[in-house]
């Protein structure tokens, strides 16, 4: 846990004012709470602070004190307690705060911290060369059940392996951020569980909404019509959007499956190409895809074809495998770099 301190001196600035939009919000929040309880506004105000500013600064504490009426000392304990207050510049794209509290750490909050470490800065809390992105450990946010996760804002990114947290940063870096999808990274809907239902009988149902899912013996569905009056109503299904069903994988005798080529002496290390993990690879290696040259012949309708088959859609078009392969086969990491600029990951 990193020790959460105000920003040295040379930071701060010497005064803080809302602009006028923020200043109307602030208004907004102090007048939901009765008279003499202004001061439950703290937190809603700290962070209109944080939002106008990008941190939260010594003055900004004051300042909001001073429109609440309690001590400074009252404001400095709120905002230096929780970590969603950022008290110091951070990355102006991202700043990624990682769970390291013990379900994310046991499923790989270190690691994550391995890649913080090396694409963004060997510290906590130290902004990149760009100033763009910075990093730290936090404690529990609240999805546990989707470990490890990360938190950027206000959003969470969960079930991360260290190639996809790669991945979101890079998105970030570049100015992306909104087109990574926040919640779980992995084919699951928010926290129901990975790898489909184990406590219901009957997922199809469940997914069509159109049943519990629980599977009733014939003589359970007689008796209970038996007994059930006329006049009571079945409960009305829930109106909740229903749960995305699994797309179908396509058929391994497809017409756009790619070739696949027996596996030769020397297979090309396919994790250089960014979006794909030892998982990925294994799964490439199972459709007979061995080379980059291979990846890097695929038309759309194939890499349509691959992509049913992934945890993650939209990933083959969305990193360009394609262009990533077509590098790697013409001259290593050497001409990767020359295309985009930095190491394959
Ligand atoms: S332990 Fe990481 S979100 Fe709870």
């Amino acid at each position: 846990m990193s020790v959460r301190r105000l920003a040295e001196p040379q930071f701060q600035p010497q005064t803080f004012t809302f602009n006028e939009e923020f200043a109307a919000s602030a208004q907004k929040w102090i007048a939901k709470y009765p008279e003499g309880r202004q001061q439950s506004a703290i937190i809603p105000l700290l962070m209109l602070a944080q939002e106008q500013n990008g941190w939260v600064t010594k003055a900004a504490i004051e300042s909001i004190c001073d429109m609440l009426g309690m001590p400074y000392i009252r404001g400095l304990e709120v905002a230096t307690f929780y970590t969603q207050f950022q008290l110091k510049p951070v990355g102006t794209h991202a700043h990624i705060q990682v769970c390291g509290t013990t379900p994310c750490m046991l499923r790989g909050a270190g690691e994550l911290m391995d890649v913080c470490r090396a694409k963004i800065h060997p510290e906590p809390l130290q902004l990149n060369e760009e100033g763009t992105l910075s990093w730290e450990e936090v404690e529990c946010q609240g999805a546990c059940v989707n470990a490890p996760m990360i938190m950027i804002f206000k959003d969470t990114y969960e079930d991360l392996t260290p190639e996809r947290l790669a991945e979101i940063i890079d998105a970030f870096e570049a100015g992306k951020g909104e087109t990574v999808p926040p919640g779980p990274q992995i084919e699951r809907h928010f926290s129901a569980p990975a790898g489909g239902f184990t406590a219901l009988g009957d997922e199809a149902a469940v997914l069509k909404g159109t049943s519990t899912g629980v599977k009733a013996s014939a003589s359970t569905k007689e008796k209970a019509s038996a007994k059930a009056p006329a006049s009571v109503k079945t409960k009305t299904p829930s109106k909740a959007a229903p749960i995305k069903a699994k797309a179908e994988k396509p058929a391994l005798d497809d017409k756009n499956r790619p070739a696949g080529i027996a596996r030769p002496d020397v297979v090309d290390d396919l994790k250089l190409i960014s979006g794909i993990g030892p998982k990925n690879e294994g799964l490439l290696h199972e459709l007979g895809i061995f080379t980059f040259a291979q990846i890097a012949a695929w038309k759309k309708a194939e890499r349509t074809w691959v992509d049913g088959y992934l945890s993650f859609h939209g990933r083959i078009e969305r990193e360009d495998w394609v262009k990533q392969a077509k590098a790697l086969a013409k001259g290593g990491v050497e001409e990767y770099i020359r295309v985009f600029g930095k190491k394959p990951v």
